[in-house]
């Protein structure tokens, strides 16, 4: 494919099929155990034939590797973990020449303390222009010794650490949401947002087809000299990888967060939108703006801003009809309000991979898989986490091969993300084929029959799914954008039993999931397509549909 097949589909960001790679886990070219770009590129037949559009890359950018390169200490340079300058702009120009589009990260809310503004505003004085690029205050207390508010990093433990000025004495504190190597950047201070446009067009002139914006809802800070009135709640309940809380909890500490979804952020994104659409060709922007409730996300995707938000909802949902029903619904009116496309996301490299958090073992591969042609169904974007057409579960791991600060910072009380982020099986070589050294995390012994090779020989495999619903979900006539952008009339749910859920596209396609323990039996005529699991049976104008199976049907009438 050449690059014009790229062009050829236009508004593609409205249904599009995104794969995110997490660089460090993907490919590993050169034996150092970590996956790097040349290893991308070198995978770029597999992603192609798997049938996504876009490739999202989780950060390669130069960083000391203390948050999985989300403390990003230079945006603009490629850290030699992952190759060099010329590797990433290979990638583009490869990723194109494969029909694949390339959306990186980018990193506002913060910069590694290894970032050269940071160690200039460790060498300033209080009250510098060096310091005013990021959040450093006088602490509190008869010398300064309390921090300047209540919060807690995300990460857990205080959102503050306090500095040694020039005198040799502790001095003032400095904000970090997340881990103490990654500083808040201060997005009053003009050279920040004058720093970051530069970096949108420094890779927008490199070819890239858009940005994925970590932390979107979290640059603006009010109040920040406030306390919290439960700060280590606060901190758990932003995490998508803490389960053992309730949704109700959850929600009520979400409705107010200080330091989250302030309504200065919209200015910033309708600057970058007109960066974005100064640029040709149809580049695009995915906020990761986890906020409460649901609809204050509509306002990210207003015309003059981004173009899609995460949806979170599916990251949380069990595998029931009624919640899965109250998602979607809730989902598609809430962004057809400013005629934004809805997006569905099952898991990433933040959150418990979908078929462990829907129970593990058989079960919960199988309800991912019935998940996964639920959202594949959906008008929109989709999202696929590498592995998870891979089927894969979350690695169990040692405490000694964890890396993720999140372990460290509770003091090992949450495991962290690490199980979600272990390198991907390819074949059944002594290292998975992932690398020829040693993998960075210990990939699973009983992943040997799930790599990519073996899934590529059966037609039931998890691998072999995706790559069919991928391919009738760009092909299907009802499966394609809706011209009057409105995706709350894109479907139609029919009438189905408690646990079932059944709607209809025009034209003529039918999906059923059916999430009980039981198998049902339900009148439609048509013919099958494709399902999540073995066993549909047709009988005369009705079919029978398995336990926790989703089936695409192509309607009779
Ligand atoms: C969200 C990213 O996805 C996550 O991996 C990272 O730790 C935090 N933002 C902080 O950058």
């Amino acid at each position: 494919m050449k690059e014009s097949s790229l062009a050829a589909k236009t508004l593609w960001w409205r249904n599009s099929a995104i794969y995110q790679v997490y660089p460090r886990s993907f490919q590993d070219s050169n034996g150092d155990g970590e996956g790097d770009l040349r290893g991308v590129i070198s995978r770029l037949g597999y992603l192609q034939e798997l049938g996504i559009d876009a490739i999202w890359l989780s950060p390669f950018y130069r960083s000391p590797n203390k948050d999985g390169g989300y403390d990003v200490s230079d945006p603009r340079d490629v850290d030699p973990r992952f190759g060099s300058k010329q590797d990433a702009e290979a990638l583009i120009h490869e990723a194109h020449n494969h029909g694949l589009r390339i959306i990186v990260d980018i990193v506002p809310n913060h910069f590694s303390t290894e970032h050269r503004w940071f160690q200039e505003a460790l060498k300033s004085a209080p009250g510098s222009p060096e310091r005013d690029r990021f959040h450093f205050y006088d602490g509190r207390g008869a010398t300064g010794e309390i921090p300047p508010n209540n919060w807690n990093s995300i990460f857990g433990g205080p959102a503050w650490s306090r500095v040694i000025e020039k005198d040799g004495r502790p001095g003032q504190w400095y904000l970090h949401l997340f881990d103490s190597t990654q500083a808040d950047l201060n997005w009053e201070n003009v050279e920040v947002r004058e720093d970051f446009e530069h970096t949108l067009r420094f890779w927008l002139d490199k070819g890239v087809d858009g940005f994925r914006i970590d932390v979107a809802h979290g640059l603006v800070k009010d109040e920040i000299l406030k306390d919290h009135r439960d700060p280590e709640a606060l901190s758990r309940a932003l995490r998508l990888d803490v389960s053992g809380m309730s949704r109700y909890e959850r929600e009520s500490l979400m409705t107010d967060v200080p330091f989250f979804d302030r309504e200065g952020v919209h200015d910033i994104y309708r600057q970058w939108r007109g960066i974005l659409d100064s640029y040709d060709g149809e580049r695009m922007s995915v906020a990761e703006a986890f906020v409460y409730p649901s609809a204050r996300g509509s306002r990210y995707v207003r015309s003059d801003e981004l173009h899609q938000i995460f949806n979170f909802d599916f990251l949380i949902a069990e595998w029931d009809a009624v919640t899965l029903k109250s998602a979607i619904d809730k989902t598609l009116n809430e962004v057809s309000v400013v005629g934004a496309p809805p997006t569905w996301v099952l898991c990433n490299h933040d959150s418990p991979r979908v078929a462990t958090r829907l129970g593990g073992g058989a079960i919960g591969a199988r309800k991912a898989r019935a998940m996964a042609l639920l959202i594949h169904a959906l008008p929109g974007g989709i999202y696929i986490y590498q592995g998870e057409e891979l089927g894969l579960e979350d690695a169990t791991l040692p405490d000694e091969a964890r890396q993720d600060p999140v372990f460290f910072r509770t003091k090992g009380a949450d495991k962290g993300r690490d199980g979600a982020r272990v390198p991907l099986p390819w074949n059944s070589s002594p290292s998975f084929g992932f690398t020829t050294g040693k993998p960075w995390l210990p990939i699973p012994e009983k992943w040997r029959n799930r790599d990519v090779e073996s899934q590529k020989i059966g037609s039931e495999s998890t691998l072999s799914m995706y790559k069919e619903s991928l391919k009738i979900r760009s092909s299907h006539p009802a499966l394609q954008p809706a011209d009057n952008k409105d995706v709350s009339q894109s479907l139609k749910w029919l009438n189905a039993p408690e646990g079932v859920l059944i709607f209809r596209r025009e034209p003529a396609f039918i999906l059923i999931a059916n999430t009980t323990d039981a198998s049902q039996r339900l009148e439609i005529s048509g013919d099958l397509m494709l399902a999540s699991s073995a066993g549909i049976e047709r009988l005369g104008e009705s079919f029978l549909v398995p336990p926790h199976t989703t089936c695409w049907i192509s309607a009779r009438q």
